[in-house]
């Protein structure tokens, strides 16, 4: 690899992946190609930015021609560009189905046209709906996704798919579990919790709080992106996970213990429609490369909750500002109004 293209390289996952890639690979150039929606910020990567092999290019991967431009000359391809927050698709999936489906087709269409030899596209669990420790999803098992959020990515993955079939490409995809750590957008759920615990704030827990999500954090994630984009084999899937599964009530627990913060600041709030119990994957795939998570649940999120508390000036802004300020409104404020109290269980 010598210049890789990063679709969505200004958000939360694909700015790591940036850091790690110019850490990792000396001779390596990166091309940020990224639309700066609500969810992209340049901030993220304010310490590459100086670097001369790194250079940003700003656009929208539903311009095709914008892609294919930003494109030339580089013989890797990795698309984190994505519009990610469930409960966002629920109120409206338009530009879910424009980034998520269209704009994959684009960058894949340039990817074929430019002659590049390796494309990775970064999808998620979600693709295979509910699943259980028991009844872990493999790879090649169906997708059944119950969110707009999860079917406009489903969608993404099987045109990976079919381009690797159709066009011999070789497009690997990679399906992550829920990330977190530095630079996550504060409105989901982990960073939300916690900017609202260093306020002394509710937290909104949905529904019972007993829904499951694994924890896998960024840094780790970054790691298996990199091997796959390097050593994955061309027309397949992989799963990423850490198995650091936990409720959300612990999450949240978790959150406050760590700021010293009492646990009554949880409100029970009215579920997510169609929310999702729980996620897991078999990743037995991503295992057998050599890749092994190197943090646990504690760990994970301790090292989370001390970013956020050493970097108010990262997220501050945005809370304060009228859009977040509207969207939590609208989310969030009749929820809150009619909230339950905290009971320990
Ligand atoms: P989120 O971070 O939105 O990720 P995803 O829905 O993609 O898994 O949510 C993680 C979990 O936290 C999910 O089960 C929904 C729940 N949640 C809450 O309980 N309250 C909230 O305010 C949010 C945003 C999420």
């Amino acid at each position: 690899m010598r210049r890789v293209f990063v679709a969505g390289g200004a958000g939360f996952i694909g700015s790591a992946f940036i850091r790690h890639v110019l850490r990792e690979r000396r001779d390596a150039e990166v091309v940020n190609f990224d639309a700066l929606t609500y969810a992209g910020n340049l901030a993220n990567l304010a310490d590459v930015s100086a670097d001369r092999r790194y250079r940003f290019v700003r656009g929208s991967v539903t311009d095709a021609a914008a892609v294919a431009a930003a494109l030339a000359g580089c013989d890797a391809v990795v698309n984190f560009a994505a519009e990610s927050h469930v409960d966002r698709s629920i109120h409206d999936a338009t530009d879910f189905i424009d980034t998520n489906v269209r704009g994959v087709h684009s960058v894949l269409t340039a990817a074929r046209e430019a002659g590049v030899a390796r494309v990775l596209h970064v999808s998620t669990d979600e693709v295979y709906g509910p699943a259980t420790h028991d009844d872990a999803r493999s790879e090649d098992d169906a997708f059944r996704p119950r969110s707009p959020y999860a079917a406009s990515k489903a969608a993404g993955d099987m045109l990976c798919h079919a381009f690797a079939e159709t066009h011999g490409m070789g497009v690997v995809v990679a399906r992550p579990a829920n990330n977190v750590g530095p630079y996550q957008h504060p409105e989901k759920a982990v960073p939300l919790f916690i900017t609202r615990a260093i306020a002394g704030e509710p937290l909104p827990v949905y529904g019972d709080g007993l829904q499951v999500r694994d924890r896998l954090h960024v840094d780790d994630n970054v790691r298996a992106l990199l091997l796959l984009l390097e050593r994955g084999e061309a027309g397949e899937a992989y799963n990423i996970q850490a198995d650091n599964h936990h409720t959300n009530i612990d999450v949240a627990r978790a959150i406050l213990d760590a700021l010293d913060r009492p646990h009554d600041l949880i409100r029970y709030v009215d579920d997510r429609e169609g929310h999702d119990r729980c996620y897991w994957m078999d990743w037995s795939k991503l295992r057998a490369l050599g890749w092994a998570p190197t943090y646990d649940f504690d760990r994970a999120i301790e090292a989370t909750v001390r970013w956020y508390a050493g970097n108010r000036a990262w997220w501050e802004p945005t809370v304060r500002a009228g859009a977040f300020r509207g969207y939590y409104e609208r989310q969030y404020g009749a929820r809150l109004a009619g909230a339950q109290p905290y009971r320990a269980q």
